[in-house]
């Protein structure tokens, strides 16, 4: 990836000056907030492919874990809100608050009996839980079990809290659409609310009906953007394991998407469960999207662009937009890893594409 930005401080404002001008003119620009585009648009749009900053990283699981217990002994959950160690992108220095331009990625620690306290926000999340049993989350009211594999949403606008009624401690990999609203200026949080509104239990009464081939009169049906919180790790194994048997393939995917209408589970986050076969090499297609996956069980390698990284369960690595992307599990266990994108939201915008650049 060509790593060219937009330059955005006073010194490096003339780094991309394609032409001569005189001093006086660009000071009379800057006297006025205007900008020349030429010195910049190649910058802006560069040629042939995006010229994006996000540098493909591994995180292993065995790195971050003892620096989470060990912000268990130093940081109150009550005092944190929610403690969370970021996969920050390395392209982006220190503390960047995202794993690549559109994809926060951070890993949560609850110990038992802890609760993290209810807030809900303008971003979207999606909880990937790695380790420990007892661990809950509860959205508008609706308790979600957190077992290992298992997806959690928490969709935009929704009130949650996570607590642990177990033993040991549970940890989860957090993945939202922050940098989304970041850009848009539209991220914020509020807190202090019981976790229930007045429309929620008919709205998962009506998800539940609708589940079962029953639909609720129109006058009283509430429209339920997110009728599936929670998407169980054991059943989309036993599907990924029955669609290889049934295509005779070692490998497989599978989307999560809304169940009532089989469109993508949240607006901007997509999700798809992967299982590749012992020892089997998966290709992928280069796409658009920018890439998180977590390996949520076995082990082996992939290669994005020229990055190698080796990997095992609970670990977590990114690829960036346009990225050649290939895996191979080890011999002997089939690997199985959940894909984290924003196709979702690139179609949306009318700009996904599934292609090689030159
Ligand atoms: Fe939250």
């Amino acid at each position: 990836m060509i790593n060219q930005t937009i330059p955005s401080n006073t010194e490096d404002r003339h780094a991309g000056e394609t032409a001569s001008l005189p001093e006086e003119f660009r000071a009379a620009l800057r006297d006025h907030a205007l900008a020349p585009l030429w010195d910049f648009l190649k910058a802006a749009l560069p040629h042939g492919r995006p010229a994006g900053v996000t540098r493909p990283h591994r995180w292993r699981y065995a790195d971050v874990r003892p620096l989470l217990l060990e912000a268990g002994r130093l940081v109150p959950v009550a005092q944190a809100e929610r403690r969370v160690i970021v996969l920050s992108d390395p392209g982006r220095g220190p503390n960047a608050m995202s794993a690549t331009g559109t994809l926060y990625a951070g890993i949560q620690l609850l110990l038992p009996g802890e609760t993290a306290p209810t807030h809900r926000h303008s971003p979207s999340a999606a909880r990937i839980v790695i380790e420990g049993r007892g661990g809950f989350t509860v959205v508008n009211g609706q308790r979600c079990e957190m077992e290992r594999g298992d997806i959690i949403l928490t969709p935009g606008g929704q009130w949650h809290d996570h607590g642990h009624d177990g033993e040991g401690p549970v940890t989860w990999l957090d993945v939202l659409d922050l940098p989304v609203f970041t850009a848009a200026e539209s991220a914020y949080a509020e807190g202090g609310h019981d976790g229930c509104n007045a429309e929620e239990p008919l709205m998962t009464l009506t998800s539940e009906l609708l589940r079962q081939g029953l639909r609720p009169p129109r006058a009283w049906r509430c429209e339920n953007p997110y009728p599936m919180l929670r998407y169980p790790w054991q059943t989309a194994r036993a599907a990924l394991e029955r669609l290889a048997a049934a295509t005779g393939q070692a490998c497989a995917e599978l989307a999560y998407v809304n169940p009532e209408n089989g469109q993508d589970c949240l607006p901007v986050l997509g999700f798809t469960a992967m299982m590749i076969g012992p020892d089997q090499h998966w290709q992928a297609v280069p796409t658009s999207a920018s890439t998180v996956f977590h390996v949520v069980e076995g082990s082996g390698e992939s290669r994005v662009d020229d990055h190698v990284f080796d990997w095992s369960a609970g670990d977590t690595f990114s690829a960036t937009t346009f990225a050649s992307v290939s895996h191979r599990a080890t011999p002997g266990q089939p690997a199985f890893l959940i894909r984290v994108d924003d196709a979702p939201l690139q179609k949306k915008l009318g700009f996904f594409q599934e292609r090689q650049l030159a």
